[in-house]
């Protein structure tokens, strides 16, 4: 989590990082910190605890220069406060850092090599800028950076300012991501592309366990040892439009609004004519596997469910759903011959990139499905498919669930190898989320009903209780309202000892085989006092029904009812007025386990 951002330029870098710092705040906003060197080389920094908005009031006005590192926090060691904040310093000032990662031998360090050294903060950082100190009594400072990077354990990308050579910014680089973007005004390194966009074209994505030196006008890397590396150069393809809000009042209302275009352009980037593109090695690996173990986490992991249903129903091969954080620490048993699925939206979760590494040691196949393809997981993976969802900036993921299920449906049917009408089918959906996004009136006044409840349940079965499940995770995160998904057979199991007076239980129906089930589980919690809903299809809906959603192929429900729950999640939020975009305690990117 946390992001960082540098610029080494002719002049105006604090502008170029807090820019930065506020594209980036979707990895942690806990706190903010800059260091900025003015034009006669004075370093000034500051820092605390709160959103860049709140640094951007306590920077001195007009105080600006060559060079800035500026950091955005999700706090993992202590507490969100003004001395947790970074940039942190060392103990004889020379050295100023900003840190993305956790250091796991900090204590180690910290007790060995730094005994006499005076620590203020109870961050891990702190020990890497006071152990560059350390080293750089006897080595120069690269080779004091360097050596220091030998010594840590865990994951870091770092910025550093030594304010004897107050023209470089030293970057290290192993596990969090970091690019470097070269830019005619000078050069900008940042945890992701976004803060590049204005200041550079082109950029390199940093490889691990690499030392750089950057300053207005070069970029050198090397590895800890000094050899000079080679590096990758990738063209900047985001642009500015599509990371403002511009008539919206949150991302998280923008992107759910752009899920039909999201929809039509995997149509358009996937098929041709009635022809499936799809890499052909890709699709023929399918038939030397017999099973497929999909990994992911969160809203990723309930978009993996939909995956196992297409491949199971669609391709007959058994699928399974895996948990990437408890696959980090189990060995499961394979007998099978399997491709692994790995679903993330930003290729960058920590979790995932540790059970992708496990499985790629094993010689197992591997796909990613992705919305970033710069990503950590997209290097390593042999296989990767862009969802082209477009950036996703609220930390509530939502139009990258749609792009990850349309693709998979899209991927099943070309291993299937079966004569396809899923285009018309898609296209149809377009339309026909375009009619609920029509209908938000309705989802409001749902919204209006469920505003002060203490606990909501969502319940149904099959693919409906796969919608359930991230339709829970959507309200909960956003809403802060206990939320939880029950597979509706499951309440008498237990469950039902929650169900109260007036608390509200919304039942998604969408498929024949269940939905008179699904029903009667329903009335049995109204039964017990529940304030009853019902999201249904057309075809299966009664006239009490709380939202009627378009029909469409079975299949593809699920693509439908989440743009109900999303809405309402995002409504429910409103109405509490909360911030809905960056909900307390989270961030985007979980880059760290
Ligand atoms: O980037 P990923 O898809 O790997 O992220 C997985 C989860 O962290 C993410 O889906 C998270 O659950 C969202 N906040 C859900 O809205």
């Amino acid at each position: 989590m946390c992001g960082i951002v540098g610029f080494a330029g002719i002049k105006n870098s604090k502008e170029a990082v807090l820019n930065g710092l506020r594209k980036l705040e979707y990895r942690g906003y806990d706190s903010a910190g800059i260091a900025i060197s003015s034009s006669d080389n004075v370093l000034s920094i500051f820092k605390d605890k709160g959103r860049v908005e709140h640094l951007e009031e306590i920077i001195t006005k007009d105080l600006d220069g060559p060079l800035a590192i500026g950091h955005t926090r999700w706090a993992t060691h202590g507490k969100p406060n003004k001395i947790n904040a970074h940039p942190h310093i060392s103990n004889n000032k020379r050295f100023i850092i900003v840190h993305n990662g956790v250091i796991d031998n900090y204590k180690e360090l910290k007790y060995t090599k730094l005994s006499g050294f005076n620590f203020y903060s109870e961050t891990d950082t702190e020990v890497i800028v006071n152990l560059i100190e350390y080293y750089s009594r006897k080595y120069d400072v690269s080779s004091s950076i360097r050596i220091t990077a030998t010594k840590l354990e865990g994951s870091y990308s770092c910025l550093i300012i030594d304010k004897e050579t107050p023209d470089k910014i030293y970057v290290l680089k192993n596990k969090t991501p970091l690019l470097i973007g070269c830019g005619e005004k000078g050069n900008i390194i940042a945890s992701d592309v976004i803060p590049l966009i204005g200041y550079a074209t082109k950029y390199t994505n940093l490889e691990d366990q690499v030392f750089g030196i950057v300053t207005k006008d070069s970029v050198s890397i090397t590895d800890y040892l000094g050899n000079k590396l080679e590096y990758n150069v990738n063209q900047v393809s985001v642009n500015d439009e599509e990371i403002t809000l511009g008539r919206y009042p949150h991302y998280m209302l923008k992107e759910i609004e752009e899920q039909p275009d999201v929809i039509r352009r995997l149509i358009s980037k996937y098929f041709d004519g009635e022809n499936i593109i799809i890499n052909k090695d890709l699709v023929s690996m399918f038939k030397s596997i017999n099973k497929i173990n999909f990994v992911a986490a969160g809203t990723s992991m309930y978009a993996s469910l939909m995956g196992k249903y297409f491949f199971e129903k669609l391709c007959r091969i058994p699928s399974e759903v895996l948990q990437s954080s408890e696959l980090v620490y189990s060995s499961p048993l394979i007998k099978d011959v399997p491709l692994f699925i790995f679903l993330s939206q930003s290729g960058e979760t920590a979790d995932s990139i540790a059970v992708l590494k496990k499985v790629k040691e094993s010689g197992y196949p591997t796909l990613l499905i992705t919305n970033n393809i710069g990503s950590t997981m997209a290097s390593i993976s042999d296989y990767c498919l862009d969802i082209y969802a477009g950036p996703e900036i609220s930390v509530a993921s939502t139009k990258a669930y749609v792009a990850q299920v349309v693709t998979m449906s899209i991927l099943a049917k070309a291993v299937s190898g079966s004569i396809t009408k899923l285009k018309n089918h898609l296209k149809s959906l377009a339309k026909k989320t375009e009619e609920i996004l029509g209908k938000k009136v309705i989802i409001k006044g749902l919204a209006d009903q469920i505003k002060d409840a203490k606990a909501v349940f969502y319940i149904g079965r099959g693919i409906d209780y796969w919608a359930s499940l991230e339709s829970a995770l959507k309200l909960k995160e956003i809403s802060y309202i206990h939320t939880e998904a029950f597979s509706s057979g499951e309440l008498k199991h237990g469950t039902i000892a929650l169900i109260e007076e007036n608390v509200p239980v919304i039942a998604i129906c969408t498929q024949e085989g269940t939905n008179g089930i699904v029903r009667s589980n329903l009335i049995e919690t109204e039964a017990r006092g529940a304030k009853s809903f019902v999201i249904s299809m057309e075809s299966l809906s009664q006239s009490s029904d709380s939202f009627i959603i378009p029909n469409v192929s079975h299949y593809l429900t699920p693509l439908l009812t989440v743009v109900v729950t999303q809405l309402l999640a995002y409504y429910t939020a409103v109405n509490k007025n909360l911030d809905i975009d960056k909900p307390r305690n989270l961030a985007k990117s979980v880059t760290v386990e």
